[in-house]
């Protein structure tokens, strides 16, 4: 599991390992858009201010992923044990 924290509000939400960013936080209460929920349409595109993504997406290139500014929570997760994201 890791830490979803949100810039908006310094609320931080729990990742469990069955679940993906955008079904956890779904789950309490915080909405993120999805179509594909397989890394494919872009449509979930979430800034990250902190933290280090694990990507799983087949949406961004390799210099995108390695910016790490930006990730698709329908799919990919955290390398580090929090993620604050611009929401
Ligand atoms: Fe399609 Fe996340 S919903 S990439």
């Amino acid at each position: 599991a890791f830490e979803v924290r949100l810039a908006s509000t310094g609320k931080a939400y729990t990742i469990p390992a069955d679940k993906s960013v955008t079904e956890a936080l779904h789950e309490q209460g915080v909405e993120i858009l999805v179509s594909c929920e397989q890394g494919v349409c872009g449509t979930c595109i979430t800034r990250v201010l902190e933290g280090e993504c694990d990507h799983r997406d087949l949406y961004f290139t390799d210099e995108e992923k390695a910016a790490n500014d930006q990730f698709t929570p329908c799919c990919s997760r955290a390398k580090s044990k929090v993620l604050v994201l611009d929401l």
